[in-house]
């Protein structure tokens, strides 16, 4: 039985009798040793346990409990102010070589690393509560899923964990006595002395954060931050940066992709997992509403953010969802850029950083085009008054990361197969990035090496509130840059080699799309309206995957033309298709060249087939009038 939190229950590790791992429970022990925390909590993930903790991070003022007649169930959070997003310069891939982890990692010798956080976590804990969280990253049982076990010692962690992923006894029977899991610790690096308490509602370390993957042994560590990906370690850390490492070993994908289910009026089902850099409206996508035009469609959400890809005995690659909620960014999100993400936001969320209302809801920037005028007065992330005259003085109510959490069961536009064990079979790639020149609306790769190269050669142009410079293009392959466990020339390597088996097998690989919503007209601004018409290009994609449209061949792979997209209920002439589409010869030489800079820095290991179709790209170029 997990007691109630009592001093002294460290002793014995106050191990639940369903907890038979032995395995966990001597790490367990050997992380109570070096962290010294006052208590050990070992979550069941039940929704009484969940109350409990909100409740008791609303005595400590991290949660404010929100209007329950407004927002039920729902709690507000506001972290530090040097604590409010990952820290990619504070984030290591410790592999046993440097060329493992490549240039574009962070890297320390591993056994560096552990002398240098081993100091740092002795103790880390003090005067804390251990909360043990164990979790499924998929569906539970599922042959793709893996199991973590998370130490930290915050309950916003804690209860975050739960409406993330498959938090608590369920993940424990999965493991039984013997299975395997990914050890996941994280502390806030704010241990308190003897009858010490907190001075500040959102404990952390502001001067050192450490965030640390071991691929070889598959472990996390992360020191100093209570952050999203810094701290909800089955996020980034698991699901993307130790699981792409485990992925390269195994023969499967962890990929920063949403997955989507699209339905025509038919009855026929495809599936779709695309990727895109942060900022980019993937939740936006995966949750896209058909617009005018396309009755009878319908779109679902597999997932967000992430999918685990493997293929099926057959060679068909299928997908699932690892997370099982939304960590998404709120500030721009409103009825009209996604209602459905707003539908999932009424009740049982967990927000951080947006401001807070008068009347005890929340509000962040962009609800104004819902609302129909900025809120007269707010307290924002910060704790301050805010007025509309702040927001004339540029100064944001919500941080621009302020982030809801929310568990995937909210969502309106929900698929029914999201939790499936089996995953979904994708049907077509997607990847995307912002980019106000050069890359046209859609094109599709006449092969997997072209896709891959398309995919590898991918950026997107900073937005200020992301990076600080404005409109630089940032080279972001696979939308993987940040999250990629390995060498990222080794990781085009695992996708080309994938696709290669795949095909020699007989199976038949998804086609592969660029797209890109972001082409900007002379006036600077947005030709294409995005949101839910782009609708419109994924309805070429799937015409494309029936083959029912021919396109049109270009340098870049294939494209539309303009009869062969749905334009029922937009006004969209053939003049503006073509300043999305158009392929301008200079822009691109300038483009090759960015390409060839990024392929110099991943020149180690660079699969020769990257150079080729640059080279074969280059060529068609050249013959472009
Ligand atoms: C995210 C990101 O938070 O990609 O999902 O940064
Ligand atoms: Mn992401």
């Amino acid at each position: 039985m997990n007691a109630p939190l009592t001093p002294g229950m460290v002793k014995d590790l106050n191990v639940p009798d369903h907890v038979t791992n032995a395995k966990l429970i001597a790490w367990v022990g050997d992380m109570v040793a070096l962290c010294k925390p006052e208590r050990v909590y070992w979550c069941d993930g039940s929704d009484a346990e969940y109350d409990r903790l909100c409740q008791q991070l609303v005595d400590a003022g991290t949660f404010k409990k929100l209007n329950p007649a407004k927002r039920p169930g729902s709690f507000l959070a506001w972290s530090d102010p040097s604590d409010v997003a990952r820290v990619e310069d504070r984030t290591f891939i410790c592999s046993e070589k440097q060329e493992d982890a490549g240039p574009t990692n962070n890297w320390t010798p591993p056994a560096e690393m552990r002398a240098k956080l081993e100091p740092l976590f002795d103790g880390c804990m003090r005067g804390r509560t251990m909360y043990v969280i164990p979790f499924s990253m998929g569906p539970l049982g599922s042959p793709i899923a893996h199991i973590g076990v998370e130490l930290s010692d915050s309950a916003y962690v804690a209860v975050n964990m739960k409406l993330m992923t498959r938090m608590g006894k369920g993940a424990i029977d999965v493991l039984g006595d013997n299975g395997d899991f990914v050890p996941c610790v994280h502390t806030v690096g704010a241990p308190l002395a003897a009858g010490e308490k907190d001075q500040t509602s959102w404990p952390c370390n502001p001067d050192v954060k450490y965030i640390v993957h071991y691929p070889e042994t598959r472990e996390i560590w992360s020191y100093g931050s209570g952050y999203g990906g810094n701290a909800l370690l089955g996020k980034k850390c698991f699901a993307l940066r130790i699981a792409s490492s485990m992925g390269r070993a195994e023969g499967w994908l962890a990929e920063h992709m949403l997955i989507l289910g699209v339905t025509s009026p038919e009855g026929q089902k495809y599936h779709v997992a695309a990727a895109f850099p942060s900022a980019c409206g993937k939740t936006n996508f995966s949750m896209l509403v058909p617009p005018t035009g396309f009755e009878g469609w319908k779109v679902t959400t597999i997932g967000d953010d992430i999918a685990w890809i493997k293929p099926r005995a057959d060679g068909k690659l299928v997908a699932i969802n690892p997370e099982a909620g939304y960590f998404g960014v709120a500030p721009g999100t409103n009825t009209l850029t996604n209602p459905n993400c707003m539908a999932s936001l009424n009740e049982n969320v967990i927000f951080t950083n947006v401001a807070l209302t008068d009347d005890g809801d929340v509000w962040w920037e962009g609800m104004e085009k819902d609302q129909g005028a900025l809120p007269a007065h707010l307290i924002d992330w910060q704790g301050h008054d805010w007025t509309p005259e702040d927001a004339k003085a540029g100064k944001k109510a919500a941080h621009p990361n302020a982030r809801f959490t929310v568990g995937a069961g909210n969502n309106p536009a929900l698929d029914p197969a999201w939790d499936d064990p089996a995953g979904v079979p994708i049907d077509a790639f997607i990847f995307g990035g912002r980019r106000s020149t050069t890359v046209p609306l859609v094109t599709e790769a006449r092969n997997w090496q072209e896709g891959v190269y398309m995919a590898a050669t991918m950026g997107s142009e900073t937005t200020a509130a992301a990076f600080g410079a404005q409109g630089v293009v940032r080279r972001d392959p696979f939308a993987m840059l940040p999250f990629c466990g390995y060498n990222m020339a080794d990781y085009f390597g695992h996708w080309l080699q994938m696709g290669e088996q795949l095909q020699a097998a007989g199976a038949q690989l998804p086609a592969i799309y660029c797209v890109n919503w972001f082409r900007k007209g002379e006036d600077g601004k947005f030709v294409w309206p995005g949101y839910g018409e782009n609708m419109r290009v994924l309805k070429w994609i799937i015409d494309r995957a029936e083959r029912r449209v021919a396109g049109e061949q270009t340098m870049f792979g294939i494209m539309p033309a303009y009869g062969e997209i749905n334009w029922k209920g937009l006004a969209f002439t053939p003049e503006q298709f073509a300043t999305v589409t158009r392929i301008d010869k200079a822009a691109w030489e300038q483009e090759f060249a960015l390409h060839d800079e990024l392929f110099a820095q991943l020149a180690q290991g660079l699969p020769a087939a990257l150079p080729q179709t640059r080279q074969a790209l280059q060529e068609r170029l050249a013959a472009v009038a």
